[in-house]
């Protein structure tokens, strides 16, 4: 569990990541090793709004319960530490480590001050750790990709193997230039520029934080495909920041995406909803995945906030969560591979306090009974909308307070209204509604709802879709509904787990 203090309880989460105080932004060096993963985050370690940016750290035998450690890598009076990767050096290619005790080695952006001598540029730079992630040392030859930009950033490395040989491969941004680039390095030092993709697609905002990894589809070990993960802000399919990814090709050298526009592209609105989309909510950022998961899986983890209002959230000596963790994969639905995503489950094994199943909804709101209530519970509904125009829940209700999920039938589109969920006035674009297309499937919708104190996660269709949001209710408002408007729905089931 993450770390509780006496200090801001109102809204501080149970089962998503914070820091004990102060503010955080993306995670960055995620990475698992010897029986622990790693959690690396941007840190101001002195304040509840961005600055002094720095690696803050936490570690977890099971990515559902935390432990903080001591900040990581600290900004001085030459850089500030920005996002990037860490790896297991398992060769010990770097020589930071020896062979029987291969180095941990974090890739970080350094953003220059005033003070350095490269003022005003971003390059890449290397830190290792010897002792398994609890100290770390800023290695002497930084940095070790410099292209004389302002805007390069955000270095994600990973370990390819392949036709085209083995090597580290790096991607980064030229984040202003809407552009993710390349790089390769046998001993994560010595970095060669490989290729560029972009812009395309999305390019509402700067591009940042991007990741590239490849897939089975469907399971099938014999068919991959690559993702390229580029988050980007502004520009999110629900305004402010998102993330969008492309499928594809890499070959070790380049990224090559068939279903991308790369012509006539209109930054102004640019937020098409047949991109890729990795969640249709406001607050899931900078996302990006663990390295070296065990079992071939791939797990990530955003920043659940947003750069429009991020500073302004209304919580007290912490500000910021990290979302769940998703297993991500690739499946095909209808006649297209898609990212599907399934939650690490922080209520995994737990029994229903509530269930219900196959009863008829009635036009109008049906409200579960007071055990069913609560702030922080896992949902799972399965209802069959037949002659409703509208089905859906109310939840965090209370009072005037209530956050909506809805499922239109005849549009198949699912919203999440967050309008009247609570304290939205701490800023102007805050009170929103997300909205995604999701197909019925034999009839019927799907949703796995994770409440939290201030969160609202939902997994629709297993995965298909999600939509993650902040919302900030009363304590009191905990309150759960089922509703259905203009005609009778079925509710297949529905189970309520705390
Ligand atoms: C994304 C981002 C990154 C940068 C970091 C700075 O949220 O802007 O591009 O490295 O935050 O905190």
């Amino acid at each position: 569990m993450t770390t509780t203090t006496a200090l801001g309880c109102q809204y501080r989460p149970q089962h998503h990541y914070t820091a004990d105080r102060n503010w955080l932004n993306d995670p960055n060096g995620l990475l698992y090793a010897n029986g622990t993963y790693h959690l690396f985050y941007q840190h101001n370690p002195s304040g509840t709004v961005w600055g002094n940016m720095s690696w803050g750290h936490a570690t977890s035998p099971d990515l559902l319960h935390w432990d903080e450690q001591p900040v990581a890598i600290a900004c001085d009076e030459q850089e500030a530490i920005f996002s990037g990767s860490a790896v297991l050096d398992r060769d010990n290619t770097s020589g930071f480590g020896t062979p029987d005790n291969p180095p941990l080695v974090a890739i970080y952006t350094s953003a220059y001050s005033l003070a350095s001598p490269l003022a005003g540029r971003q390059a890449q730079s290397l830190a290792y750790s010897t002792d398994g992630g609890t100290t770390w040392t800023k290695y002497v030859g930084n940095p070790v990709a410099d292209r004389g930009s302002a805007d390069f950033r955000d270095p994600k490395v990973f370990w390819y193997d392949g036709a085209a040989g083995s090597y580290w491969v790096m991607v980064a941004v030229e984040a202003v230039d809407r552009e993710v680039v390349l790089y390769k390095s046998a001993d994560l030092k010595a970095w060669e520029y490989l290729s560029t993709f972009g812009p395309a697609n999305a390019t509402g905002g700067v591009w940042e934080c991007p990741d590239l990894f490849d897939l089975p589809v469907d399971g099938d070990a014999g068919n991959t495909q690559w993702v390229l993960v580029v988050n980007l802000n502004p520009g999110g399919i629900a305004g402010g920041s998102g993330g969008q990814y492309f499928l594809g090709t890499f070959d070790g050298v380049a990224f090559t995406s068939e279903t991308t526009v790369t012509e006539g592209l209109q930054e102004d609105d640019s937020r098409m909803p047949e991109y890729g989309w990795l969640d249709w909510g406001r607050d899931y950022y900078a996302a990006v995945s663990f390295s070296n998961a065990p079992d071939g899986r791939r797990r990530m983890i955003g920043w659940m906030n947003n750069w429009q209002y991020g500073a302004g959230t209304p919580t007290s000596g912490w500000r910021s969560a990290m979302s769940l963790v998703r297993d991500v994969s690739l499946a095909t639905r209808g006649n297209r591979v898609v990212l599907v995503q399934a939650a690490v489950d922080p209520f995994d094994g737990g029994a229903p306090v509530y269930s219900d199943a196959g009863t008829t909804l009635e036009p109008g709101t049906h409200w579960l009974p007071a055990e069913a209530s609560g702030d922080v519970l896992r949902i799972d509904a399965e209802i069959e909308p037949r002659e409703a125009r509208t089905v859906g829940l109310l939840l965090r209700a209370g009072g005037a307070e209530q956050t909506v999920l809805s499922y239109e039938p005849g549009t198949g589109v699912l919203s999440l209204d967050r309008t009247a969920s609570g304290n939205t006035g701490f800023h102007e674009t805050f009170a929103s509604v997300e909205s995604v297309a999701v197909p019925l499937e034999d009839g019927r919708l799907r949703l796995r709802i994770f409440l939290d104190r201030c969160s609202v996660e939902v997994f629709a269709q297993d995965g298909l879709a999600t939509i993650t949001d902040q919302v900030f209710p009363e304590e009191a408002s905990t309150s759960l509904a089922v509703f259905a408007e203009g005609g009778p729905a079925t509710l297949v089931s529905l189970d309520v787990v705390r």
